[in-house]
């Protein structure tokens, strides 16, 4: 069972229109999701995109019971715009997105997520998407191995980590999760492994760029501006340090009625601002839900109304 995460903070500042239609565009467990319809009228529209087909499926058993109309699309939300203009849709009331990983996911061994059960090295959400962490794993070279592992896993012992990896699959190529441990714990001292799991920033990295999750979020940012009616708010909940800059940094930037440099005594860019940062701070759990769902703990709630 995925446990949703900040769900009151972000569903209560999420729905301005009983009425309205929504996006959910991680829909996962469809835990935000059945909240969601909870607090709308029957007449209200749902749309809900997962690029997961094995989740969505296993998703849409347990939606079909809500009163509401709701469609559920196996899609990338990096394709928000299009995706809506299939539908007949232009305009929306609220967005929401949940990024990251779902319980789900981790849980099903197979698909090479977890560095808790032994299965191929996939990691890709989308099993449609040719590449995978294996060929991440077997094929990058060193540089650009231990800059991912670095960047999208903050991973003090990358370089090591990539100079392990480039070794061993010299011998044979490394195929599965457990072999992929392996590797990490050799590169990793072991005075420094205590606590966290050794692999757990590696795998974290390499589940980002497999299926390159920060620029999703880049593309769906401004799209999801673009679909939004006047009022209507973008709700953003991020996992990692990366993700909460970049939609810190959209909010600010279309909070904004002039982008020119400082230096320039009259505004020539004409940017208008197009949003309201209604999260001065990002939303983060509280003791209670950090300790119920551990999960929890690194997420962060942006919320932003269009002007
Ligand atoms: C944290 S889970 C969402 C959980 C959900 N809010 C719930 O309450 O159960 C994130 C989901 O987003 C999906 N996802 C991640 N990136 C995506 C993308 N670019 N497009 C569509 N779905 C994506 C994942 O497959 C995963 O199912």
């Amino acid at each position: 069972m995925h446990k949703p995460v900040l769900l009151d903070e972000a569903l209560d500042m999420l729905v301005t229109d009983r009425r309205g239609i929504y996006v959910d565009c991680t829909v996962g467990g469809g835990g935000h999701l059945a909240r969601l319809a909870g607090m709308l009228d029957q007449d209200a529209v749902i749309i809900g995109i997962d690029k997961d087909a094995d989740v969505l499926e296993h998703t849409r058993e347990k939606l079909k019971e809500l009163p509401q109309k709701i469609i559920l699309i196996h899609g990338d939300f990096r394709n928000l715009r299009v995706i809506l203009k299939t539908q007949g849709i232009t305009e929306v009331d609220g967005i929401l997105l949940d990024l990251g990983v779902s319980s789900f996911q981790l849980d099903e061994a197979r698909r090479g997520f977890s560095y808790q059960h032994d299965a191929p090295l996939d990691m890709r959400m989308n099993r449609a998407q040719a590449r995978s962490a294996w060929e991440l794993v077997n094929e990058l070279d060193e540089e650009d191995l231990a800059d991912i592992i670095w960047r999208y896993g903050e991973e003090r012992f990358s370089r090591r980590i990539a100079r392990e990896i480039v070794k061993t699959r010299q011998a044979q190529p490394i195929n599965t999760t457990l072999e992929l441990v392996e590797v990490i714990k050799r590169a990793v001292p072991g005075r420094s492994r205590r606590g966290k799991h050794p692999a757990r920033r590696t795998f974290q990295a390499l589940r980002i760029a497999v299926n390159q999750e920060l620029s999703a979020l880049q593309e769906v940012l401004p799209q999801a501006l673009e679909v939004l009616s006047a009022a209507g708010r973008v709700c953003v909940i991020t996992f990692h340090s990366l993700e909460d800059r970049l939609v810190k940094n959209f909010f600010r930037l279309e909070s904004m009625d002039c982008i020119c440099s400082k230096d320039i005594p009259v505004c020539t860019c004409n940017h208008q601002a197009q949003l309201r940062t209604l999260t001065k701070k990002p939303v983060v759990p509280g003791k209670e839900e950090q300790v119920r769902n551990p999960r929890s703990r690194s997420a962060k709630l942006r919320v932003a109304e269009k002007i």
